[in-house]
């Protein structure tokens, strides 16, 4: 065998998004693209703001010797300076460039933190069902994950958690609004995670992390707003990138800021910006750290997946699906109405609709559809979720 053991089950175990994207794929060819409705991706569809646009040539025409240069594994003083003014608001924290790392996505902020923190055999908790290659993050750096079913609206089971929490626990990895489900977290619930993972951090004398991993912050709908973790517990990190709220996923940028309070807070960092450079990102992208820096605050225009989000929900329960309306994120979670969601997912295959089942999240019995696409795509599908609907009433 060439490939490594684990890799070779890893693939057959590998994420559902990406196979029913490689089936949607097929079927475009076979049918047309535009007789598919693929709803498999968290892609986002909406084109970048034209700020965006604008600060990228600007930063393109600003050569200047060094700008392309190796740089300190935490990313430019001058993205990091604009990364705290901006999260001095939004966390309502008293946030220090120092207390923040610059990474390649959030992917490479969780890979980073995990790399810190983790020792053999440690523990990583996260509510499910979960975005999937947490499972991975976490194994790539010698831990586990242990996953702790949400309550049935996927809001926290503070319960549940704080029995899966053992003296292996290192993390506690949540991610508010949440993919798969779009749930948000309520500032109540957060306290009493960070209670308890203060008294479990206690006593089993060690600490335990609470790592956010917040993506979607930006896209929530309804005037709601996300709390912070930094007013829950001290021992917090925050992920986030700019791969969704201003639509370049492929561009690879994000940040993890600590709490500036953080008990070892400056070993720690130590530590991450180590990770970042040995993990072989080195230091997240040049170009894009200085676009970054002249768009903070600046994001896609959330009232288009609102309206999605309206047109999708009103559909579906038309049709008679149940779910529970996401408040954020641009992903819902409905009941499968079999218990089978993979079964479920192949009927509406059958229509050219293209969903992930929910089993994929750790989430059975649900599948995911991720409405952030043309609304043509939402109201084209919808004839097709009814005949599927109605096969199993
Ligand atoms: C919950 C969650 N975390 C992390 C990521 C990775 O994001 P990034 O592109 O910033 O690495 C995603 C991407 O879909 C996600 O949904």
């Amino acid at each position: 065998m060439s490939i490594a053991h684990k890799m070779e089950e890893f693939i057959s175990r590998s994420s559902w998004i990406r196979k029913m994207f490689e089936e949607g794929a097929k079927l475009k060819a076979e049918y047309g693209a535009e007789k598919v409705f693929d709803f498999s991706l968290g892609n986002p569809n909406l084109p970048p703001p034209a700020r965006f646009q604008e600060a990228l040539v600007a930063v393109a025409e600003e050569e200047a010797p060094g700008v392309h240069a190796y740089m300190p594994n935490t990313g430019l003083g001058e993205t990091r300076r604009a990364v705290a003014e901006f999260l001095k608001t939004e966390q309502q924290v008293s946030i220090s460039p120092d207390d923040i790392i610059m990474t390649c996505g959030a992917a490479g902020a969780l890979n980073v933190i995990l790399k810190a923190v983790l020792d053999p055999g440690d523990e990583v908790i996260s509510p499910a069902p979960f975005f999937v290659e947490y499972g991975f993050y976490a194994d790539n750096h010698g831990g586990t994950l242990k996953t702790v079913p949400t309550n049935a609206d996927f809001t926290l089971d503070l319960a549940g958690l704080e029995a899966a929490v053992t003296e292996k626990t290192k993390v506690v990895l949540i991610n508010s609004p949440n993919n798969p489900t779009g749930q948000i977290y309520s500032a109540e619930s957060l306290a009493a995670l960070g209670k308890m993972l203060s008294e479990k951090s206690r006593a089993y004398g060690k600490t335990i992390y609470l790592v956010s991993d917040e993506p979607y912050r930006k896209i929530v709908f309804d005037g709601i707003d996300v709390p912070s973790i930094f007013h829950a517990y001290s021992e917090a990190i925050l992920v986030t990138s700019y791969s969704k709220d201003i639509s370049i996923p492929g561009e690879r940028l994000g940040f993890l800021a600590v709490h500036p309070d953080a008990a070892d807070k400056a070993k720690l960092l130590g530590a991450m910006a180590l990770a970042n450079r040995i993990l072989g990102f080195v230091n997240a992208p040049a170009l894009m750290q200085r676009v970054v820096a002249r768009l903070q605050g600046v994001q896609v225009d959330i009232s288009a997946y609102a309206r999605k989000r309206d047109l999708l929900c009103s559909g579906l329960a038309e049709c008679g699906y149940d779910f529970v309306q996401p408040p954020g994120a641009f992903y819902l979670f409905p009941r499968s109405p079999i218990p089978d969601d993979v079964a479920f997912v192949r009927e509406l295959q059958k229509e050219l609709i293209l969903v992930v089942p929910g089993s994929g999240f750790g989430g059975p019995g649900h599948f995911r559809i991720a409405f952030c696409v043309e609304d043509e795509t939402i109201t084209g599908a919808m004839p097709g979720f009814k005949r599927v609907m109605e096969k199993f009433k």
